[in-house]
């Protein structure tokens, strides 16, 4: 991966975090991204220290929010000429509904809208560094999603489960499109499911009388999900590996390809999900 650059979004945790520091021991360029700056920062010495690889940088940007995202393609292209990976992986499961900056619902704001919008701005520098890899994060939770395109940011009746499902359905179906609309340019589009990995995802809605769920949770997490190392596998899989390039449009579980909802293959569905949000991102 020497003379590659590799940009990981949701980066000072979990899978997202496990992706770069693999990414960077590889000898890659890391840009990795997150929201908080102490965060970014000790991530940021961590793993430069520990894989002895200088080229790791992280950017923040709070990535529900549009200006931002704007902001951190802006920053990224003042440094870096060539994308060849792009990791879409930050994303977030919210127990009550709440709405972004700009005022859109924040799960489908984060999970759907933030790797629509950064895919977008980085296009051209992908297309330009082809053959090039876009590997988006999804979840087996997108065979519940039930994704109402009059209502995508479920204004009638938010439940934070259907709103995380239907999200995680939008990055499969924007994945399908992605790759049917990138035919021929050198770049590629794959999706995935991580498995259950014990990470701090979910844990920060356990808040006021719910936080005494905390330490069930993290036991639940203990006995059942797998580490942050096995969950990033096949990321770095997608992302690096000889045996997939060329790969594109597909869903991944443990590095095998698998068929997602059957609603996901719908190219009237992908589409107009599609428009919708190229007008949400203005
Ligand atoms: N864990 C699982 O079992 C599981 C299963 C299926 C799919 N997934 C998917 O895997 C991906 C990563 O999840 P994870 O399990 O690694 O969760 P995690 O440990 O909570 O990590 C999420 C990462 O995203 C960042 N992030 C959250 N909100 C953000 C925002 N508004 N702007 C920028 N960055 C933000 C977090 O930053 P902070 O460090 O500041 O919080 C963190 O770096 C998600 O897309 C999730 O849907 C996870």
């Amino acid at each position: 991966m020497k003379n590659k650059v590799c940009l990981v979004t949701g980066a000072t945790a979990g899978i997202g975090e496990v992706t770069a520091f693999k990414l960077a021991q590889m000898g890659a360029t890391v840009v990795g991204v997150g929201r908080n700056p102490a965060k970014c920062a000790a991530t940021e010495s961590r793993i430069r220290a520990e894989t002895e690889n200088p080229n790791v940088e992280f950017l923040v940007a709070d990535l529900s929010s549009q200006a931002q995202i704007r902001a951190l393609d802006a920053s990224f292209r003042q440094k870096y000429h060539r994308l060849d990976v792009l990791v879409n992986n930050a994303g977030a499961f919210n127990f009550a509904r709440e709405v972004s900056v700009d005022g859109i619902e924040m799960t489908f704001a984060l999970n759907h809208l933030g790797y629509f919008l950064l895919t977008h701005l980085l296009l051209d520098v992908l297309k330009a560094s082809a053959p090039a890899r876009i590997v988006s994060v999804s979840s087996s939770a997108h065979y519940n999603g039930k994704l109402d395109l009059d209502d995508l940011e479920m204004q009638k009746n938010f439940q934070g489960w259907p709103a995380y499902a239907n999200s995680k359905l939008a990055n499969v179906l924007f994945t399908y499109e992605l790759a049917r609309r990138l035919e021929g340019t050198g770049v590629t589009a794959t999706v995935l499911h991580p498995g259950w990995v014990a990470t701090e995802f979910a844990y920060n809605n356990l808040r006021g009388w719910l936080g005494l769920f905390r330490p069930f949770y993290r036991l639940f997490q203990k006995m059942t999900a797998i580490t942050p190392e096995q969950g990033a596998d096949t990321i770095v899989y997608l992302a690096t590996s000889p045996e997939v390039e060329g790969v594109t449009g597909k869903f991944f579980v443990e590095r095998q390809e698998k068929r997602s909802l059957a609603v996901s293959y719908d190219e009237g569905v992908a589409k107009k999900l599609w428009e919708i949000s190229e007008r949400m991102v203005r």
